[in-house]
Order: structure tokens, then C-alpha cells, then sequence
């Protein structure tokens, strides 16, 4: 397993050893995300889908304060607009995690998730929050706004009139009121986050891996697409699955009153 700086990646014991445990580990600075953090989150997640061995991630914050703080504004200062313009900065963080993992993660907020950090965690196919979780977009008061899919997913979660008053006030959502927005899947105690993220990514990879995939994309599709198409895709994929062994031994075992074994084909 790759050695890294900024984050630490665990192949945890959990369903027979198919799900990624990946830290965001600069405690200190509550987990900014700069440059190395994003980079080396690209490689793992890049490495956690090139495994066909792990079939869920789950992504939280070290210490007990924070997911993520946002991008790291000491980096972040002391680049021009130019630097922004010609790096197309945050581009790579959201194209490569987001699209080019098709495997299901979950994202088990521990504590600030504000600005970069509230938008990674709004990536992640869900989000599981500790009660101490507090979401926000408070770069207004930086003088600049959301830049990794703030504007946008916020508000595809949680509807314009929240999202709008988040970004122009910079105020913080706790975890009751995101879950009550449907921000977040479930609030759980502080002290058993991880257990319940690892505990539902272990259920998830106890699931035919295909089906878990097409199930993630299909979701997707609500999003990208009118009903219509939305619709197709989900037909479509369905008719596909239904060619796979998966599907075979999955409504045999059924009928058999017994639990599927699963080949991922
Ligand atoms: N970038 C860099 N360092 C950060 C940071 C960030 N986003 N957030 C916190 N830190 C650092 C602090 O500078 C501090 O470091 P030092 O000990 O070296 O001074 C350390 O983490 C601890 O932070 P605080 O002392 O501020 O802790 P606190 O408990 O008093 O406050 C907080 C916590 C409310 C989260 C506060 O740290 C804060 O407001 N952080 C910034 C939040 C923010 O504005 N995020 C958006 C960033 S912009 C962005 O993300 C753009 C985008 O859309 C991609």
C-alpha cells in the first residue's frame, strides 16, 4: 500500500477485508485540504477502485474535531488568479474522485466539514455525520465563494432557500438540521462514527459488486438526466444485471433460503 503524507489508507478487516478505511491526516490544520492532500486522495481512491478486492470506502477526518476544514487557505493566499486559471484549480479533485470512481464510498463526518471539506463530503455517495458534524460554505467571508461543487451539489441536497442563505451567511448547519435537510443519511453518536460507517460499508460489500456499482449509477442518473432518460438508464441497466451470475445465484438463493455467494460477474 502506497505511503503517504497527508492521508492514511487501511484495508480494514470488515467484510473479509473489501473496505478501504481512507484518514484525512493533518490533525493540526483540522485537516485542510491542500494541494497533497487532493493529490494523494486522487491516488488512493484511484487505487481503491483499481482493486476489484474492496468494494466500499469509507472517508473521515483524524482527531476529533474535524473532516475537513476546507481547502487550505495559507496555500490558497498565496496564489494569484492567474495560478487558479491556468492549474483549472479544483477541477482535478472533482472530476477524478467523482467520475472515475464508480465503486460506492461513504463519507463519516466527524466534525467541521466547512467549505472544501463540506463540499468532499457532499462527493461521497453519503453521508454518515457524528452528532458534533457542522457543514458549511463559508468562503463569502473569505471574499471569494465555493469552488469544488458547493453551489451546486448543496443545493441539489438541501433546496435553494437553505443552500442560498448558507453560502451568503457562512453560517454553519449542525447535524440535526442537516439530516432534517437531508444533507446527510444518518446522525449517529460521536464515539461510534466509524463503527457505523465501517459496520453500513461492510453491509454495501457484502452485496454483489456489480449490482452495488449499477445501483450507485443509476442514482446518479437522477441527477444528470431528465425522468425520461433517467428512466431508460435504469431499464437498461437492470436488463444488463439480469444477464449476470450474480442475478442467478442472488434469486436462487433466495428461493433456496440460503445466502448468495457472490462472483462479481
Ligand atoms: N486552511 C488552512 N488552515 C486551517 C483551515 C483552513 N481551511 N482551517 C483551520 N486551519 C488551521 C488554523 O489556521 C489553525 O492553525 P494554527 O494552529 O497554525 O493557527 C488550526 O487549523 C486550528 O484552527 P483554529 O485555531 O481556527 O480552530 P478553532 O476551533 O478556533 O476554529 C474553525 C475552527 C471555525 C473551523 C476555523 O478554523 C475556521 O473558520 N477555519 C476556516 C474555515 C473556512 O473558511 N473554510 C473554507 C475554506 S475556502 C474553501 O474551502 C474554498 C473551496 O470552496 C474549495
Amino acid at each position: 500500500m502506497a505511503d503517504y503524507e497527508t492521508i492514511t489508507v487501511e484495508q480494514r478487516p470488515e467484510a473479509n477485508g473489501a473496505v478501504t478505511l481512507i484518514t484525512l491526516n493533518r490533525p493540526k490544520a483540522l485537516n485542510a485540504l491542500n494541494s497533497k492532500v487532493l493529490e494523494e486522495l486522487i491516488d488512493a481512491f484511484a487505487a481503491y477502485e483499481a482493486d476489484r478486492g474492496q468494494l466500499c470506502a469509507v472517508l473521515t477526518g483524524s482527531g476529533d474535531k474535524a473532516f475537513a476544514a476546507g481547502a487550505d487557505i495559507k496555500e490558497m493566499s498565496e496564489k494569484a488568479a492567474a495560478d487558479f486559471y491556468l492549474e483549472d484549480f479544483f477541477s482535478p479533485w472533482t472530476s477524478e474522485i467523482v467520475k472515475k470512481t464508480r465503486k460506492p464510498w461513504i463519507a463519516a463526518v466527524n466534525g467541521f466539514a466547512l467549505g472544501g471539506g463540506c463540499e468532499l463530503a457532499m462527493m461521497a455517495d453519503f453521508i454518515i455525520a457524528s452528532e458534533n458534524a457542522k457543514f458549511g460554505q463559508p468562503e463569502i467571508k473569505l471574499g471569494v465563494a465555493p469552488g469544488m461543487g458547493g453551489s451546486q451539489r448543496l443545493t441539489r441536497a438541501i433546496g435553494k432557500s437553505k443552500a442560498m442563505e448558507m453560502c451568503l451567511t457562512g453560517r454553519m448547519m449542525d447535524a440535526e438540521e442537516a439530516e432534517r435537510s437531508n444533507l446527510v443519511a444518518r446522525v449517529v453518536p460521536h464515539e461510534s462514527l466509524l463503527d457505523e460507517a465501517l459496520k453500513t460499508a461492510a453491509q454495501i460489500a457484502s452485496m454483489p459488486p456489480m449490482a452495488a456499482i449499477a445501483n450507485k449509477e443509476m442514482v446518479n442518473a437522477a441527477f444528470e438526466t431528465s425522468l425520461d432518460q433517467g428512466l431508460v438508464i435504469e431499464r437498461r441497466i437492470f436488463q444488463i444485471l439480469a444477464a449476470s451470475e450474480d442475478k442467478k445465484e442472488g434469486m436462487a438463493a433466495f428461493v433456496e433460503k440460503r445466502e448468495g455467494k457472490w462472483k462479481g460477474r
